[in-house]
């Protein structure tokens, strides 16, 4: 989605901003611009399309300007244009924006002598801003009297002609960091815009301004009262942003499972003492005890991690009940949680404006929330009680993957301390620990052992326009993920289905300009999913099984898994899915990384 950068102090701006944003171009974008300031006077270079664009018009143009702000835009309010690219203008200002101002349309009307020349919401707050920046009036004071008239979600970072020594920004619902330098400030709305300039940072809040100058920042809330902030440390290194060799991010990330899993595991899962240690749940033993119903949110591969996870929860803890809801339906339902209930708020990048926005309905209704968040310091990671980070490290790739493992892996592990605390035998705890522990060598084998396999089978499979995965329990939501996974990076239309509803419809399509994937599990529901399978091939279906099964399988191609975990297969078996959807993706020539239509963080609703 959009991306804010921004650098005052005593080197050219220009060329911070241009590497912040292609930093940022993995969150997913249509248009990017910068403008910098020299001498009172501005350089504004916008362009529809990549950031390579704006290489070639500052190399053409350069600006010596210590001051600057740019963006990365996702279209929300008119199309990809360079009219329509930030930063926009009014009078001495420009502003770079992400969100919504939702209530643009009547604050438009009332601007009436500013000419608007694009169809963003984005210009009509610049010139709302302007319109309170008379003479004599600063900058920061212009920007509180206009946000205290905008509704909707901002980040944003405004410069004016008039005031060239300070930058001011502004968050509500969408993130934004103060990079604090030596003699310099940076800004960026993500981390890993920052990293190698400094990894000294300030998260602003939501209604709060600051004011950012080359000797450090002052900060404010809305009504000018001033704030004191504290400065954290990002830890976020170059290598983890880069793709080190890698063709693509998406294979690196689902490459690196193993080392990021074990991040995931590491100090947690004791399999000598036959325990779980979470650090940061903020819950006591007898909260612990008495937890009753688990909730689970998330969008996307985070809701998929979590119908998975709700599958372990209910087998690892005795008496739980469990739920789960996607985002963006769940928000605006009139739900009630009963008592006891513990809320698991599920994401990888913590910015994800549905999620958020659950979180806080959740909060209100006085229930515990914890995190199952990968990007430390995120708006979830701050608003939720307590939580365990995955540390699966930065997902670049618009498609999650190691994200999902590690989410996954998480939520079990939370599963087996409330187990432990309500007096669960060790006999049925110690399989999950044993398993969590083995899982990251078992995903390494499946990289190593099945990957150029795999990629032979993807040629196979990769001119069909049409897939259905299936799969029964603990493989049926990673039928779900796979589905997803393929269609957003190969745009192959799929759908994930639970075995035993193929009867109940989807069975209808299976015809020549459609493939399965199969997933089979060696347990007690084998012969199950393997009557599923005859019926598709009674109809001509085209199955690619994926099973740790050994026992023969009628489909067109069988991908044998060689794993020794029982319990934890889907989690291994996924993994060849994933490899399976980034090697169509390849064949059919697709932008693997940053796939059409998607942002990666995605933080308007
Ligand atoms: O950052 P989050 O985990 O909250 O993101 C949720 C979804 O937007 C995300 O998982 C999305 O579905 C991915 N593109 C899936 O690969």
């Amino acid at each position: 989605m959009c991306g804010i950068v921004g650098y005052v102090g005593s080197k050219k701006a220009q060329e911070y901003l241009v590497t912040g944003l292609h930093r940022l171009e993995y969150r997913g974008y249509d248009s990017a611009g910068i403008v910098t300031i020299d001498d009172h006077k501005a350089t504004l270079h916008r362009a529809k399309g990549k950031v390579e664009e704006l290489d070639q018009l500052t190399a053409a143009n350069p600006s010596s300007g210590t001051v600057g702000i740019g963006h990365t835009r996702w279209a929300t309010h008119g199309e990809p244009s360079i009219t329509n690219a930030h930063p926009q203008q009014s009078g001495d200002i420009y502003l770079v924006h992400n969100g919504i101002i939702e209530n643009y349309r009547e604050l438009k009307a009332e601007l009436k002598d500013h000419k608007f020349a694009s169809e963003t919401d984005t210009e009509v707050l610049a010139a709302l801003i302007d319109s309170f920046y008379d003479p004599g009036t600063k900058l920061v004071d212009a920007v509180a009297q206009a946000l205290q008239l905008a509704v909707g979600t901002y980040g944003i970072a405004v410069v004016s002609t008039r005031e060239p020594e300070h930058i001011v920004v502004a968050r509500s619902g969408s993130p934004l960091i103060i990079g604090v330098g030596e003699g310099e400030t940076y800004i960026a709305s993500d981390a890993s815009a920052l990293v190698g300039y400094t990894d000294q940072a300030v998260y602003l809040n939501d209604g709060e301004i600051a004011v950012c100058s080359a000797d450090g920042i002052d900060v404010v809330d809305l009504a000018s009262r001033p704030l004191t902030k504290e400065v954290e440390t990002i830890e976020v290194d170059m290598q983890a942003i880069q793709k080190q060799g890698y063709d693509h991010f998406l294979l690196k990330e689902i490459s690196e499972q193993p080392q990021t899993l074990r991040s995931t595991l590491n100090g947690r899962v004791n399999v000598a003492d036959k325990r779980i240690k979470l650090g940061g749940l903020n819950m006591t033993d007898d909260e612990l005890k008495a937890v009753e119903h688990i909730t689970i949110i998330g969008c996307g591969t985070a809701y998929y991690a979590g119908v998975l996870a709700s599958y372990y929860l209910e087998q690892i803890v005795d008496g739980l009940t469990i739920d789960v809801a996607v985002a963006s339906e769940f928000r605006y339902r009139s739900f009630h949680l009963p008592k006891n209930t513990v809320a698991l708020v599920v994401s990888q990048s913590g910015e994800t404006a549905d999620t958020l926005a659950c979180l806080r309905e959740i909060k209100k209704r006085g229930v515990k929330t914890l995190g199952i968040i990968n990007a430390v310091g995120s708006t979830i990671a701050r608003e939720v009680d307590g939580g365990i980070y995955v540390h699966a490290g930065p997902e670049i790739s618009v498609a999650s993957t190691k994200a999902f493992t590690s989410q996954a892996a998480a939520m079990i592990m939370f599963g087996l301390v409330i187990a432990q605390t309500k007096g669960a035998d060790v006999k049925d705890t110690l399989p999950y620990i044993e398993e969590l522990a083995e899982l990251p060598t078992e995903i390494e084998n499946v990289i190593k052992n099945n990957q150029s396999e795999i990629a032979e089978i993807a040629k196979r499979y990769g001119s069909y326009n049409h897939a259905l995965f299936f799969g029964r329990d603990t493989v049926y939501p990673v039928a779900l993920e796979g589905a997803l996974k393929l269609k957003e990076i190969s745009y192959i239309q799929a759908e994930g289905y639970a075995a035993g509803e193929l009867k109940h419809g989807p069975i209808a399509l299976v015809d020549d300009s459609f493939f399965e994937v199969g997933l089979l599990l060696d347990n007690w529901l084998f012969d199950k999913t393997l009557s599923s399978l005859s019926e598709v091939n009674a109809r001509g279906g085209h199955i690619f099984a994926i099973t740790n099964s050994k026992k023969a399988i009628d489909a067109e191609t069988v991908l044998h898994i060689d794993t020794k975990l029982k319990l934890l297969a889907p989690l291994v078996l996924n993994v060849a899915q994933q490899l399976f959807a980034y090697y169509i993706a390849v064949a059919r020539g697709n932008d693997v990384d940053q796939p059409r239509n998607l942002a990666k963080s995605v933080t308007v609703e």
